[in-house]
């Protein structure tokens, strides 16, 4: 295909004679189509490569990349050209990193991001756009409630998902008092909305909200006023290196072993190698974990060691199950971007064979997820169990 391509555009430059001749056979006139299929697929990737979710977005981009070169680096057909920009994971600079990707790189598709505050200054610009959109982790509710749109999509979780289960878990634990530590940020906000909504269906109580700023890392103070309080289990939202310094105060504060500490997965997802024991024993809530021992999840984990040199985790699985998604839209239409309809169509009706287990997408554009039970374990966090079959956001204030 490639080759007739190639063959009748130097027919073309050539023009003369073979111009006459190729266009009397109608080729020439078919030959800027062809030339147009084979322009390179625009995608736009937007994450944080520097501070505290820096290793996030290089596993998300990682695990994409997995995802297209396991198509020959053409799915549907077309090549991938990227445009990738860091967004540290500052909400203040959000509509401009969006916009450079949309307005002025043109992107087809955009690819981002890790923080929920950067999220929500991304959709303006591309609900306005109506560019194509998959979210590879920011869990802002609101990006599959009332922002949901046909163009946005999302391959990993709602906020609300991540920590609604936890609740279940607490009273199956006998812990009735619990107190909630994050940073006061959207995703913070949410993750203990859903847990305290959780909890109180099981008819317990959360005793104290405690919060600082994204993305600081003093700890202290509300670990000595958390020893004070003495609540019968603390839950703890918080990632990437704030994740990993959290677990190693906790322990040095004298609290591991004294209050049981859960939270959702996000707390102990890959940082294990970083915390030494610091993290022993945490049970948490989240849609992929460690030993769930599929053909899937064996052949990707195998493919990504031996691509990147390190172990996968959920951010990577995240921004693989993102290349998937886009892979099945642009096979769908045969490579070919602008036939937006029933691209969104196939990708909307998709099963994606995912390493954390095939999952499907709500109305509201949301992966429908198993929520599994895990607890770290040496270098692991072990899947013990699922705690919530099939969990689908609720999609409240989406009506698209
Ligand atoms: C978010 O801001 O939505 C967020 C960030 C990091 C996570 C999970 C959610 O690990």
């Amino acid at each position: 295909m490639e080759d007739r391509v190639e063959h009748e555009r130097r027919e073309f430059l050539k023009g003369g004679t073979a111009i006459a001749a190729t266009a009397a056979a109608g080729v020439l006139l078919r030959a800027p189509a062809a030339l147009a299929q084979q322009a390179k697929v625009k995608v736009g990737v937007m994450l944080p490569y520097t501070g505290t979710f820096a290793a996030l977005g290089v596993a998300i981009t990682n695990g994409f990349r997995l995802a297209i070169e396991e198509r020959g680096g053409k799915p549907g057909g077309r090549e991938i050209e990227y445009f990738t920009v860091d967004d540290e994971s500052n909400p203040a600079k959000a509509p401009e990193n969006a916009n450079r990707l949309v307005q002025r790189d043109k992107v087809d598709v955009v690819i981002g991001t890790v923080h929920s505050g950067v999220a929500m200054g991304m959709a303006k610009v591309i609900r306005e756009a109506g560019t194509l959109w998959i979210n590879p982790n920011a869990g802002a509710d609101e990006i599959t409630g009332p922002l949901c749109a046909p163009n946005i999509f999302r391959s990993s979780f709602s906020n609300w998902q991540t920590t609604y289960a936890l609740g279940k878990v607490l009273k199956a634990r006998g812990h009735r008092n619990p107190v909630f530590i994050t940073w006061k940020y959207a995703a913070g906000e949410q993750v203990l909305a859903a847990f305290n909504e959780g909890l109180k269906k099981e008819g317990g109580t959360l005793i104290r909200e405690l919060f600082l700023p994204f993305p600081q890392v003093e700890f202290q103070a509300l670990l000595t006023e958390i020893a004070s309080i003495k609540p019968d289990a603390v839950v703890a939202f918080f990632a990437g290196a704030g994740a990993a310094k959290f677990l190693k105060d906790y322990q040095a504060a004298g609290l591991k072993g004294k209050i049981p500490l859960y939270g959702s997965g996000f707390l102990t997802e890959g940082v294990l190698e970083a915390v030494g024991d610091a993290a022993e024993g945490v049970e948490t809530t989240l849609h992929y974990g460690d030993g769930l021992d599929t053909r899937k999840d064996n052949a990707f984990r195998l493919a990504y060691a031996k691509a990147y040199r390190m172990q996968p985790d959920v951010y990577a699985v995240q921004g693989y199950d993102a290349g998937q998604l886009l892979a099945v839209g642009l096979e769908a239409v045969k490579g070919d971007i602008g036939s937006k309809a029933p691209m969104i169509k196939a990708m909307e009706t998709a099963r994606i064979d995912s390493p954390r287990g095939a999952w499907t997408l709500s109305r509201a554009h949301n992966p429908v997820l198993d929520i599994y039970l895990r607890k770290a374990v040496g270098k692991q966090n072990k899947v013990m169990g699922i705690a919530w079959k099939a969990l689908a956001d609720p999609a409240r204030g989406c009506r698209a």
